[in-house]
């Protein structure tokens, strides 16, 4: 193999070679018994002879210095390799260490049903190739199958909102590592990933813009009618109310604040704990009085056991006379039962959503333009958003890889 030690070592035998020559070509001269003409040539033949011999030993030491160099960084990468096994398994230390995969190219495969924008992709590759990784390619997949076969080889995993369940996990027998470019990661099963020893991370905040400005427009959307013929109303003075003060919900807030609306934020399990970055801001204490009062109340919580089916009826009827609640987080957080009981007591109220409910066909049929929600979801669909997350995520692999980072790991 051409490593950088046959290269160091290579080096070496080429300076004896050139050295061996040129000590033949000063015996040929002699030989030949011209050695009063050869005194002023002779001069320059040593001088030359000497820088040469300097600028190989130059080389030489330098071709040294880099294996030296090269030992040290893959030591590195042995410790840091031993240390995040130490974290997958939890106290555990691996007893084996792969050194022969150390020095070999990584496979990266981004699976995304939905795919980049095209400048996300040659971002991906720009870093993954730099890093002297191969990528593959799976995109706008229709099968399991296919993800299936694609997974078979990889060692790392860019994927969007693609399921990776403890199957897909099986059939990746090499991955080490999945990364959700963006941020919700419920699509990932993060116990069977732990068992494998395989870290997961997500790309938090890379593409919470893009979520916050389809919040804001679903706002104005729905204040003025789904654009239909009408009377609508303003933001301006209205009250909004953010469950969940994280990435996206902080934006939503600021660019709220800017249209002259009230803010309400409520973020268990610490509310009180948080700190609250717009300028006019209410921290509320419970859901309850946030529903009570809010002209708009926007849901930015991820779904998790504890959050699924969290707003549902006894919230959603206490919102004032024309309240909308706006989702663009996950379908699982609505209790889709409480919220149609609701909306048949309430004809004022409204839901709109980036990611269509269960019973969408029935919810439109029954309540109309009450109810809105978008065909695919569309949040992160923006160029930036893609570029940012995608960028993130190979980089934060490579940092893995190299570096043993796991900064942004979500299954410890
Ligand atoms: C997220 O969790 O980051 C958003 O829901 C975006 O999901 P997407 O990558 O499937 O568009």
């Amino acid at each position: 193999r051409c490593n950088n030690r046959n290269r160091a070592f290579f080096a070496h035998w080429l300076c004896d070679q050139l050295v061996a020559l040129q000590l033949c070509a000063v015996t040929v001269s002699l030989d030949l018994g011209h050695l009063e003409k050869l005194a002023a040539p002779g001069s320059c033949f040593s001088f030359t002879f000497f820088m040469g011999r300097y600028g190989l030993m130059c080389a030489r030491y330098q071709a040294f210095q880099q294996f030296e160099n090269d030992t040290k960084h893959v030591n590195e990468k042995i410790e840091n390799q031993e240390s995040s096994h130490v974290k997958i398994a939890q106290g555990e230390v691996l007893p084996i260490i792969d050194y022969y995969s150390l020095n070999m190219a990584k496979k990266v495969l981004v699976a995304t049903e939905k795919p980049f924008a095209k400048k996300a992709v040659d971002g991906i590759r720009e870093v993954v190739e730099k890093a002297g990784y191969e990528l593959k390619m799976l995109e706008k997949y229709t099968d399991k199958a296919q993800l299936l076969e694609a997974v078979a080889d990889v060692d790392a995993l860019i994927i969007r909102s693609d399921k990776v369940t403890a199957e897909v996990l099986a059939a990746a027998k090499n991955l080490k590592i999945v990364v959700r470019a963006g941020a919700g990661y419920d699509n990932v099963d993060l116990e069977a990933a732990t068992e494998r020893g395989v870290v997961v991370m997500n790309t938090p905040g890379q593409n919470a813009n893009a979520v916050a400005e389809l919040t804001i427009a679903m706002m104005v959307f729905m204040a003025r009618n789904g654009f239909n013929p009408g009377t609508g109303m303003e933001l301006r003075g209205k009250r909004l109310g953010i469950v969940a003060y994280g990435a996206i919900g902080r934006i939503v807030a600021d660019v709220a604040d800017g249209f002259g609306m009230y803010v309400h934020v409520y973020s268990s399990p610490n509310p009180n704990k948080v700190r609250l970055y717009a300028k006019h801001l209410r921290r509320d204490d419970s859901l309850e009085q946030m529903f009570s009062e809010s002209n708009f109340v926007s849901l930015h919580m991820p779904a998790t056991p504890e959050t699924k089916g969290m707003i549902g009826y006894d919230l959603i009827k206490l919102m004032p006379a024309g309240g909308v609640l706006v989702n663009t987080a996950r379908k699982e957080l609505v209790d889709e039962e409480g919220l149609i009981r609701a909306f048949e007591e309430r004809s004022d109220l409204k839901y709109v959503t980036d990611i269509a409910p269960v019973r969408i066909e029935e919810m439109k049929e029954k309540f109309g333009n009450r109810v809105f929600a978008t065909p695919k979801k569309m949040g992160a669909e923006t160029a930036e958003a893609n570029i940012n997350a995608a960028v993130a995520a190979a980089t934060q692999i490579v940092g893995f890889f190299e570096k043993g980072d796991v900064q942004f790991q979500v299954n410890k």
